[in-house]
Order: C-alpha cells, then sequence, then structure tokens
C-alpha cells in the first residue's frame, strides 16, 4: 500500500473526530450522566415506583427525566428514545408541578391517548426537561405500559 494512501486515511479519520466534536454531539441519555456541576444547578426529583417506592434522585437543570431515570436504573422503558413514538414513558407529575411544565405538544396528548392507566396528570416522561423550578417534582409511574415490542423486549439504556 502507497505510503500516501494511509495517510490519508488517517486525515479522513482525522476529520471524522473533528467533525463529531465541533458539532457538540451528545448521545441519547449522555447528559444526564453527568453530575451536576454545583448546587445551583441541583433539581430534586422524587420517581415513585409501581411498587411504590420512593427514589429521590439530585437531577440537574437540563436533564430528561426518562435518561435520568435510566441513568438510576429507575423502570421507566423509554422504547422509542425520546422521539414521541410511543407511551413507555408515561408518568403521573404531581399537582404541584403539573402547571409548571411546558405545554403538550398535540403530538403528545394524542400519544397519552393510547396510553393504559390515562390520568389528568399523565404526561411522557422524556418530554420533560428539569428547570429549577421544577425542584422537588415527584412522578410516579403506573402500574402498567404498553409496550409496543411484539416480543416483549425492554430497551436498554446506552
Ligand atoms: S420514550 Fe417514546 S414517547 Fe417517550
Amino acid at each position: 500500500m502507497p505510503s500516501h494512501y494511509f495517510a490519508n486515511i488517517q486525515k479522513y479519520t482525522k476529520q471524522n473526530v473533528t467533525f463529531l466534536h465541533t458539532t457538540g454531539t451528545c448521545y441519547h441519555g449522555e447528559y444526564e450522566w453527568k453530575d451536576p456541576k454545583s448546587e445551583d444547578e441541583i433539581v430534586n426529583v422524587t420517581y415513585i415506583t409501581k411498587d411504590g417506592n420512593r427514589i429521590k434522585i439530585k437531577g440537574k437543570i437540563g436533564d430528561n427525566l426518562m435518561y435520568l431515570a435510566h441513568r438510576h436504573n429507575i423502570e421507566m422503558e423509554g422504547a422509542c428514545e425520546a422521539s414521541l413514538a410511543c407511551t413507555t414513558c408515561h408518568v403521573y407529575v404531581d399537582y404541584n408541578n403539573l402547571d409548571k411544565l411546558s405545554e403538550a405538544t398535540e403530538k403528545e396528548d394524542d400519544l397519552l391517548d393510547m396510553a393504559p392507566f390515562l390520568k389528568e396528570n399523565s404526561r411522557l416522561g422524556c418530554q420533560i426537561i428539569l428547570s429549577k423550578d421544577l425542584d422537588g417534582l415527584e412522578v410516579e409511574l403506573p402500574k402498567a405500559t404498553r409496550n409496543f415490542y411484539v416480543d416483549g423486549h425492554k430497551p436498554k439504556p446506552h
């Protein structure tokens, strides 16, 4: 193999790496694996599991509620990876914080209509992004969600 050919491959590879860095690519859920940098950033969230266990988590501003759950092994599925194509991230939001959330989009509402055990305070967890005014947020997982995977597959966080 000519030496300049090898040099070109390296250059090409280098360009790809540079490209990935300059776009600031953040994989799904990657941000949620970072700890809060300061107290000011912390947003306390309580997840209430299907068994009624209350799990308190220190999230941070900008965290996606579903990916934060994945980081802490809380059983919130998220089969479509937050692309608004399922209802497996369905949660009930405590009434003190429900109105602080941005309004559900039409797509989210349409999906929620298909969610089992729908309630007035139902939302899709993957559409909730933590902000400081959500400090103290409590979300409860429904008794069951509809899994769109025919074989019962449960996606694992990456
Ligand atoms: S993970 Fe599918 S809509 Fe939230």
